[in-house]
């Protein structure tokens, strides 16, 4: 479909039916936070439990991880955050807006220049004339370096208090972690320490919806092998990567590969390749997968004087092992997933006219809810509620008894339910029910008690 007005379309559907809501609204809101609303929180916590089966419970060599969001400040002057961790940004003297200077120039002249200089970012402001995107006027003062790492206090009161960090990504913890998973899961070389939680970056945004927030989700994992092998697990966890967007149904077609520029890359990455989305407003960092080298381990000890060595008991050999990270925007995840399944089709309403529908093509997986029970009358609400008794225990499943049999398609259609199962008058006689299906808007009959294989099956497939 055009991509004219999608993301305005996705972000009236997710308010109006309850995925995201502007945060705190009643109060004027928060800029960049979002609340996910009923069916946001089926379909986040869905991606969530899809990505920790594929690539934490259907594997031998990759354990878990919940570690606290708040650590010890030494953990990320240790890591390089405090020092490296910064976004250059320019205000506009004229209209008082703070952008990112890379994002402003690369909105205007189309080219990447993450990584260059504050001189150099100044220059290219200059040399190509660019101008406020809010206010027009070309005026902006010299780049500044900001830390992206979100400080809070723990204590009381404010003077006795220690400053800390809400944790600017997941990864730290499972490096200062490393020895005591290592001892408790009793893992060898190459293995993974994985973790999916909420980070926190003290970001300028230009608001593309949940796109670029300051506290959002992450789910990333930490891949500890021998560094003559690095090559190899970078190749081997970038395909895996792309087996992911087909399970949570992102649109691969709109995805591609871009690899750092050397200027470009993390202060701890020797390589690290983005999965890109084609958004509406262009080419954006979807995932990431970066070689982190024993960057991170080493310094660690370093600053510690703690062991965090691995021992290999086959060769007698010690050594600091190297680290391939995937990384898993959660919250991004959500977007992109909405942005490949919007659709606007024809559907024929209940005389038989073919009508326009939304209908969100959620992969089956992650659908907030499997099925929705539509009794055709109210008069047929209590015998419908024992078909929705015996379903709910084995799949999400929706109740609804609003608005006509019409409505109530296009409804499900618009959240993504695969399967409208109609409970009418004959249900009774006939002790069956009508399923319809949400991309084929075929319709079966099937009897009550085969019900639930039916479903199971059709999920399956
Ligand atoms: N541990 C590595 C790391 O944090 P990153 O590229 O800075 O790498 C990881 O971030 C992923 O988190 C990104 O690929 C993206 O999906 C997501 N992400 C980063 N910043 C974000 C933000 N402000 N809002 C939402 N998602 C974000």
């Amino acid at each position: 479909m055009a991509e004219n007005n999608l993301m305005e379309k996705i972000v009236s559907l997710c308010k109006r039916r309850g995925f995201v809501f502007p945060g705190s609204e009643i109060y004027g809101g928060l800029a960049n936070t979002w609340d996910y609303g009923p069916l946001g929180v089926e379909l986040k916590k869905n991606i969530q439990d899809a990505w920790w089966k594929f690539f934490v419970r259907d594997r031998m060599d990759m354990v878990g991880l919940d570690a606290a969001i708040l650590m010890n400040p030494k953990v990320w002057e240790s890591s390089g955050h405090v020092a490296n961790f910064n976004d250059a940004l320019v205000d506009c003297k004229k209209c008082k807006s703070r952008f990112r200077a890379d994002h402003l120039i690369e909105n205007a002249t189309g080219t990447k220049v993450e990584g260059l200089s504050l001189k150099d970012l100044d220059k290219l402001i200059e040399e190509n004339k660019i101008k406020c995107p809010v206010c027009g006027a070309h005026d902006f003062t010299p780049a500044r370096v900001f830390n992206l790492l979100f400080q809070t206090h723990i204590g009381p009161v404010a003077k006795d208090s220690e400053a800390v960090y809400l944790r600017g990504e997941l990864a730290q913890s499972m490096f200062t972690n490393f020895k005591l998973v290592l001892d408790s899961a009793r893992k060898k070389l190459p293995f993974g320490i994985a973790q999916a939680g909420k980070a926190f970056r003290n970001e300028i945004t230009p608001g593309n919806f949940i796109f670029r927030t300051i506290e959002f989700d992450l789910m990333e994992f930490e891949w500890f092998i021998r560094e003559n092998e690095w090559e190899k697990w970078f190749e081997y966890w970038l395909e895996q990567m792309h087996k992911w967007l087909d399970i949570v149904g992102i649109d691969k077609k709109k995805t591609r590969v871009r690899e750092h520029t050397k200027k470009e890359l993390s202060h701890y990455s020797k390589r690290t390749a983005d999965i890109e989305f084609e958004t509406p407003f262009g080419w954006k960092e979807l995932y990431g997968c970066a070689y982190r080298t024993d960057f991170d381990l080493k310094n660690h000890i370093e600053k510690t004087g703690k062991d965090l060595t691995y021992f290999d008991p086959d060769t007698n050999e010690k050594l600091v092992p190297h680290v391939i990270e995937p990384t898993f925007g959660l919250t991004r995840s959500v977007l992109m997933v909405l942005l490949s399944a919007y659709d606007e089709d024809k559907a024929p309403d209940s005389e038989g006219k073919e009508e326009a529908r939304v209908v969100l093509r959620l992969h089956k997986n992650i659908a907030p809810f499997k099925a929705a029970i539509l009794p055709l009358s109210n008069k047929l609400n209590e015998d419908a509620k024992k078909v929705w008794e015996k379903i709910a225990p084995h799949m999400t499943a929706d109740f609804d008894t609003t608005g006509s049999i019409g409505k109530r398609y296009r409804r499900q259609d618009e959240i993504g339910t695969p399967y409208c199962v109609t409970f009418d008058f004959d249900s009774q006689k006939d002790d069956s029910v009508t399923i319809r299906d949400r991309d084929t808007m075929k319709q079966d009959r099937v009897k009550i008690p085969d019900l639930l294989d039916y479903l199971q099956k059709k999920l399956a497939e």
